[in-house]
């Protein structure tokens, strides 16, 4: 009985998931640089692309952990989704997708339009539509890492 408490509560197996967690976070690099909207629409390396859309979205995801969202979580979602409209743009160029089999641009397409209605429910301060949309947002990243990373 006290042993089986024990193996439960077992702090080691715990500092390991944790500590893989971090790791797994701090394990995407930064982008080279900070880029405006304009210059990922020109961006056209889809590893690079994919860090500035990690590290934007980092914030969101850090606001769609709250049980309620605030005016300031709105304001960073606002900021975020017009970047991740480009990045999903740039993403579904032919400079990007043509490098991929035809399937890609479709993943490309739908990241963009999860992200738009993000805009668009982050404008207009509306909890449920932004919550679903950053779900759609998360659900396109598996969708095409399984088939193209
Ligand atoms: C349209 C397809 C597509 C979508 C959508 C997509 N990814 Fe990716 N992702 C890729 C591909 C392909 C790679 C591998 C790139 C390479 O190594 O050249 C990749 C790699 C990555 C990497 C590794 C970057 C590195 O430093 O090696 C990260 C992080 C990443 N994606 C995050 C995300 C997140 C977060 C989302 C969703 C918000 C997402 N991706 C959505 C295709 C996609």
């Amino acid at each position: 009985m006290k042993r089986g408490l024990i193996s439960i509560l077992n702090p080691i197996p715990i500092l390991i998931l944790v500590l893989a967690a971090t790791l797994t976070a701090a394990c995407v690099p930064k982008p080279r640089m900070e880029y405006n909207k304009a210059q990922l629409l020109e961006l056209h390396k889809t590893k690079e692309l994919m860090r500035v859309l990690y590290h934007d979205l980092s914030p969101v995801w850090k606001s769609d952990k709250k049980s309620a969202y605030a005016a300031a979580d709105f304001k960073i979602m606002s900021h975020t989704a017009p970047r991740v409209l480009a990045i999903s743009q740039a993403l579904g160029s032919q400079k990007v997708a043509g490098k991929y089999p035809k399937e890609f641009a479709r993943h490309a397409a739908d990241l963009g339009k999860h992200a738009a209605a993000l805009q668009k429910a982050a404008a207009a301060a509306l909890e449920p539509p932004a919550r679903n949309a950053i779900k759609g947002i998360n659900a396109t990243c598996g969708s095409c890492h399984k088939k193209f990373k």
